[in-house]
């Protein structure tokens, strides 16, 4: 039973990687596809993400992974994502994957697969174990960034409560990241009404800003509307252009989590 496992486990993992190939410099030429690893925190933000992850996906040539940490799974719905196509990878994965020393390490081949990690949103948490290079949740944001191929951008999207931000330890943290990490670009907070329902500094920036980024970024060209994607296993349709509809499902979505945020 546990040996099937483990081969399922494997087989997984086999067909998201082309495991012989070494992404070990800079994003991809024009004609191979980009691979975006999507990472998620536990901040509220991340009701955002599917949002991010289509918008991204309706980019010819992309592809894209998402790491979720243990309480950023409380934000959105994994299931769904991997209905629509997209591989959602959490801590677990990490040594399920791995059963004796010829086996691929999941974050090690992840770094390897990816030629841009955005983490958006990013929790107080997380650029606190990044600025201290701690990598204690295994997979997620950890030890994929301290992993990480300095050749290739991180773009990481702050989000948090206005106390959290303004606290002198994050802007420590952020100072600490920009100075020392070149390869990291900092996606400047917002001021807003957020969920928790105090108004200031440290709402996750626009959505729709931080997929623009990227496709600058990477010089992406938006898809046809209602063209198909092969992210993962099964062939989807992309939604597109139906920016109210998806503001609105967020909104609802925000309003349902700040009841039971604190
Ligand atoms: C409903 C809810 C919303 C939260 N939103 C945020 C947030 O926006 N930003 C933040 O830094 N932490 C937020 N937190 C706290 C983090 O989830 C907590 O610090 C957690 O340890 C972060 O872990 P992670 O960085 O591994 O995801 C929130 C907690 C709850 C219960």
């Amino acid at each position: 039973m546990a040996t099937t496992a483990s081969a399922l486990a494997k087989k997984a993992l086999h067909a998201h990687f082309d495991v012989t190939s070494s992404n070990a410099g800079t994003p991809s030429p024009p004609n191979n596809n980009v691979h975006i690893l999507l990472a998620a925190t536990g901040s509220v933000a991340t009701v955002k993400l599917p949002l991010i992850t289509q918008s991204l996906l309706g980019y010819q040539n992309v592809e894209v992974q998402v790491v979720a940490t243990k309480h950023a799974k409380r934000f959105f719905d994994a299931d769904k994502l991997l209905r629509q196509g997209v591989k959602v990878w959490v801590d677990d994965d990490e040594w399920k994957n791995w059963v004796d020393v010829k086996d691929h390490i999941l974050h090690i081949e992840l770094r390897r697969w990816a030629h841009l990690l955005l983490i958006a949103p990013m929790s107080a948490n997380t650029l606190a174990k990044m600025a201290n290079g701690i990598c204690d949740n295994l997979l997620v944001c950890t030890s994929i960034i301290r992993a990480w191929n300095t050749h290739n951008p991180i773009l990481i999207a702050p989000a948090m409560n206005t106390y959290m931000y303004s606290h002198p330890i994050t802007a420590k943290h952020l100072a600490y990241v920009k100075e020392n990490m070149p390869w990291v670009q900092i996606i400047q907070p917002i001021e807003k009404v957020l969920a928790c329902g105090d108004i200031g500094m440290g709402g996750m920036c626009e959505w729709g800003e931080i997929v623009g980024k990227v496709s600058r970024q990477f010089q992406l060209v938006q898809r046809r509307r209602s063209s198909f994607t092969n992210a993962g296993d099964e062939y989807t349709e992309v939604r597109m252009g139906n920016n109210a509809q998806d503001e609105e499902d967020v909104r609802m979505e925000e309003e349902r989590n700040a009841k039971d945020s604190l």
